[in-house]
């Protein structure tokens, strides 16, 4: 794979690539909503296939000429099916919120009420956080995490369900790191009348293989994303029951969207068909192994660990006791070649812009070929840059040691020559 043509029609375009490529291949990625894609999903992703349009559904468009991506589609729905054993499938979303808000416009009406999770507690923008423009349109309130145990408060969410009758309970999350009981869940939406949606962009890989709960075939709907633990492009799904079929469908198209990005959906399609290898089970495994790993290394060297541990791919950590702020610590890891990110921590007394934590998550190195070893070392060298906050030696010393990690797991070494 070459920038031939890029190096001469836009150089200026073709180094922003080269130096993205740079900066992933020398930074721990810790940012749980990343990962890198195979070269074959980036080749799906470079395709002809994004100069067709092709408004409608497999066998059923709006253009001629749509007979390959009907080929491709097809195969992304089936392979998605067969992934998470879902009766109905859409691949058109375009990403996360999109497919979020498909939803919400299929399934509700203007003024109804969705009970979803605070967003400091591990809930999603898209969940009806007031900046959203779904929050003019649905009336949505939000449950909680126990303190104690970091479970989600089910009791709670009952008394609000009870309370307020919703016509829909969402769940799934972005920075919460425990397990969902998806039939307490269930049995609550049905002791109020309510549908049942999981929005499953996080763990969606670990899923598919098996190694978390899966919620497709108990719940009407689940969203996902295809970029995060699914290692595939960026882009958005959704999941449902036969019977909500017809009305996922129109909102996506035409209700909500125009013509899908089939080089997008054939990306897809092959993440989703190395989704379905035994090897891709193996990796979600190691996930789960080397988040452990770097959980007992922030514990030992006193880190407050948010929800009392993780069950998944991502740790939410209060960096606060530490005398460092969630803003300070995501830019002092920057320096270090540590990527991860600021994040709120459950009923954070600080702002969204400097909370008080930060979100780290093991997928994107765990594709590289991080083990447990790697990632103690990661937490590590997390401890020892917050310890050496005010030490540029100390903090150069990180460096190296980050620097001598990611050189023993190359990235994309095909594309050295770009
Ligand atoms: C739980 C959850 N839902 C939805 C989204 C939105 O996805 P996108 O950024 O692709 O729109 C995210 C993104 O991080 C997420 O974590």
């Amino acid at each position: 794979m070459q920038l031939q043509y890029l190096d001469k029609q836009d150089p200026q375009i073709a180094e922003a690539i080269r130096h993205e490529l740079k900066r992933q291949q020398n930074v721990i990625e810790l940012i749980p909503s990343e990962n890198f894609v195979s070269l074959a999903v980036l080749e799906a992703l470079g395709s002809v296939l994004t100069n067709k349009y092709s408004e409608g559904y497999p066998g059923n468009r709006y253009y001629g000429g749509t007979e390959n991506v009907d080929v491709v589609e097809n195969l992304a729905i089936e392979r998605a099916k067969q992934l998470f054993g879902s009766e109905h499938v859409n691949v058109q979303p375009l990403s996360g919120a999109p497919a979020n808000i498909a939803v919400y416009l299929a399934l509700l009406n203007p003024g109804d009420t969705i009970l979803g999770m605070d967003l400091s507690h591990g809930g999603h923008l898209t969940h009806g956080h007031p900046v959203t423009h779904m929050a003019k349109i649905f009336n949505f309130i939000r449950y909680k995490t126990e303190l104690d145990t970091g479970l989600i408060d089910y009791e709670n969410l009952r008394q609000m369900a009870l309370e307020h009758k919703p016509k829909l309970i969402l769940v799934g999350y972005s920075a919460y790191s425990r397990e969902i009981d998806y039939e307490k869940i269930k049995n609550i939406a049905d002791e109020v009348g309510a549908l049942t949606m999981a929005d499953i962009a996080h763990i969606a890989g670990l899923i598919a293989a098996g190694v978390m709960k899966n919620p497709v075939r108990l719940f009407d709907v689940v969203t996902t994303t295809t970029h995060k633990t699914l290692r595939g492009p960026r882009g958005g799904m959704i999941m449902c029951k036969a019977k909500h079929a017809t009305l996922i469908d129109k909102s996506v198209f035409p209700g909500f969207q125009g013509g899908p990005h089939e080089h997008n959906i054939a990306a897809k399609a092959v993440a989703f068909g190395e989704a379905l290898k035994p090897e891709f089970k193996e990796y979600t495994a190691q996930i789960l192994k080397n988040t452990k790993a770097l959980e007992a290394t922030l514990k030992n060297h006193g880190f407050k660990i948010c929800f009392g541990q993780s069950d998944n791919h991502l740790l939410l950590i209060d960096v606060t006791p530490k005398n460092i702020t969630g803003k300070e610590a995501q830019n002092l890891l920057d320096t270090v070649n540590i990527t991860c990110n600021k994040n709120m921590i459950p009923n954070d007394p600080r702002k969204p812009m400097d909370p008080s934590g930060i979100r780290v998550g093991t997928p994107a190195m765990t594709t590289r070929g991080f083990k447990e070893a790697d990632f103690a070392e990661v937490g590590e060298l997390i401890a020892a840059a917050i310890d050496n906050k005010d030490n540029p030696a100390g903090l150069e010393e990180v460096k190296k040691r980050a620097l001598t990690l990611t050189a023993k797991y190359p990235l994309y070494p095909e594309l050295n020559n770009l």
